[in-house]
């Protein structure tokens, strides 16, 4: 399979329709994803990125079809994580001398993985690579998101390789921005942002004024999973920036777990009680143990301040909750007040629990939390309404 990106550049990866779980299963992918690998013919012929370990065969074989492999003048590896450097084994074992261009980092983590000694060629931002009558220009990337990540960019048709960055995972027959369902499109451009970069926000954020400083003409970006962004390109640049600058809506977020219910008691009067006080806001609830992490994640993004709770359990917290906090601690969102609650029945630990985990990850934590005796009765749900009034008065 391919398709025309512009005369002479063609799309060769794979679309992944199966995935669901990226990253072993730390990311859901409900819409599965694509590998997307570049084919540049010009007087000189590159090849931009492969596709991963699975599809390594059905990528060279699908190649095969397009090219004789021994035209392949440069490999470019944007990025060695397995997802788009996988194929590169099974391709090279074909032209073992071909040279594959990366950045410093890129051959460290290539050798890494794969214990080969291809002919490393080693770029750094503004090299550049004649084509014939293009050139390839390289802007290295680095933490965006791996140390050896860069970008390619192709002058004369103008098109940016951005690698993971701007990416999606979509599986689609429509593989441009403007022939997808927009809603669908920036749900997983948002939750791939929220998700992977958010730690990475300062670094986006100069990255992206870097390039622009550069005034290049772009007509396309394409990034190494799901669309290409073809139809006004800049917009997701423009996304980008918006995102990486501490973005969020006018919405709160109520995340719990429970044994018996009383938690999620007490989560439903503090929404009642944040409504009564602000009928703008965005109040979502999700019970953590039975919703998609990441999807909680974007919310978690999206919002100005969350409401954790769980009840105590063994001197603790609810495992799916921990499991949460450990996942947002590591993407240092930034600018987000929280608070907690829960029920308990003797020691009552997780409310402080949970606000000192909070405060670690960043969160600026509002009050001492709501902590309930067994089951809520008309006394502690009346506390929970005037507790979720308070938290939406101050945030
Ligand atoms: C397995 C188990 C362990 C518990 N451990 C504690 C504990 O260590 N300390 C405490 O205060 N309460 C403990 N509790 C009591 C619960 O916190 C209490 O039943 C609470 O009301 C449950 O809230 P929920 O309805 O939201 O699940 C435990 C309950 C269970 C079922
Ligand atoms: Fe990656
Ligand atoms: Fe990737």
């Amino acid at each position: 399979m391919k398709f025309e990106i512009a005369p002479n550049v063609d799309w060769v990866g794979k679309i992944d329709w199966e995935l669901r779980k990226f990253h072993g299963e730390e990311y859901s992918t409900h819409r599965g994803t694509s590998y997307n690998s570049y084919l540049i013919r010009d007087e000189k012929i590159a090849l931009i990125d492969t596709v991963w370990t699975p599809f390594a065969k059905a990528f060279v074989d699908n190649l095969a079809k397009e090219i004789d492999f021994n035209k392949i003048d440069y490999v470019i590896a944007n990025h060695a994580e397995m997802d788009h450097s996988g194929a590169l084994p099974e391709l090279m074992r074909h032209i073992p001398d071909k040279p594959v261009y990366c950045t410093a980092n890129g051959v460290k983590s290539l050798r890494g993985h794969y214990h080969k000694d291809w002919n490393f060629q080693v770029v750094k931002t503004g090299d550049k690579l004649s084509l014939g009558r293009k050139d390839l220009v390289f802007v290295e990337a680095m933490m965006l998101h791996w140390p050896d990540s860069m970008m390619t960019y192709l002058t004369g048709d103008a098109i940016l390789f951005s690698n993971d960055a701007f990416g999606q995972h979509i599986a689609s027959e429509h593989m441009f921005n403007d022939l997808v369902v927009q809603s669908e499109l920036f749900e997983e451009a948002t939750k791939y942002y929220a998700n992977i970069l958010t730690p990475f926000s300062p670094l986006v954020t100069k990255k992206i004024n870097e390039v622009i400083a550069l005034n290049l003409p772009v007509n396309a970006i394409c990034p190494s999973h799901g669309v290409v962004w073809r139809d006004n390109p800049l917009q997701i640049a423009q996304k980008y920036l918006q995102w990486a600058a501490d973005y969020q809506e006018n919405q709160i977020t109520i995340i719990y777990d429970t044994m018996w219910d009383g938690t999620r008691m007490l989560a439903e009067n503090i929404a009642k009680g944040i409504k009564q006080t602000d009928d703008k806001v965005t109040v979502k609830l999700y019970n953590i143990s039975r919703s998609d992490i990441n999807d909680v994640v974007t919310e978690i993004f999206k919002s100005k301040a969350i409401l954790l709770g769980s009840p105590t359990i063994n001197k603790g917290i609810l495992n799916a909750l921990a499991a949460l906090i450990e996942m947002v601690s590591g993407l240092k969102f930034k600018n987000k007040k929280a608070a907690a609650f829960g029920c308990y029945g003797w020691s009552g630990e997780s409310v402080k629990l949970l606000n000192d985990q909070l405060a670690k990850a960043g969160f600026e934590v509002i009050g001492d939390g709501l902590k309930t005796m067994w089951q809520p009765g008309d006394e502690e749900l009346a506390r929970a309404l005037l507790f979720g009034k308070e938290f939406a008065g101050k945030t």
